[in-house]
């Protein structure tokens, strides 16, 4: 099968965010799943409750925001509270990993914690973080 738009489900979110997942795109690594994300005014919002992993201790996700590069990994912290970090390494700018309890970049070995602190260098400084917003109506919002 092509990658037509018949393979992929298409989830309209409550603040009129579309996000499209497509079947390739939830295999790419064993237990991270991987969500594109059109933003709005800058703004991307996911439905936590078409999340399951966001409800969980150690939940996690990867987001493709449309027309950006680079994913970010959203990360539940404890219940109505999450990180959304960006994927970009801050010693040469290489694309880390998420792993299930550290961030770990494959060019030169940077490894930072779940909050995006650096726990092994080079890299000397944390991950950007993006503002994140849990509405009442369950809606995650992240400002790029
Ligand atoms: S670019 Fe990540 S450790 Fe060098």
């Amino acid at each position: 099968m092509n990658d037509s738009i018949g393979r992929r489900r298409f989830v309209e979110l409550g603040a009129g965010a579309v996000v499209a997942v497509g079947a390739g795109q939830l295999s790419g690594c064993a237990s991270l799943a991987t969500v594109r994300a059109e933003p709005r005014d800058g703004v991307i919002t996911l439905s936590v409750r078409n999340y399951p992993q966001l409800n969980r201790p150690g939940g996690q996700l990867k987001v493709a925001p449309v027309g950006s590069a680079r994913p970010m990994f959203v990360i539940f912290r404890e219940p109505g509270h999450y990180l959304a970090l960006s994927s970009v390494c801050t010693h040469l700018e290489c694309t880390v990993e998420l792993e299930s309890n550290r961030i770990v970049c494959p060019c030169h070995g940077s490894t930072y914690d779940r909050e995006g602190n650096v726990l092994r260098g080079p890299a000397e400084r944390s991950l950007a973080r993006y503002e994140t917003r849990l509405t009442d109506a369950g809606e995650l919002e992240i400002r790029l």
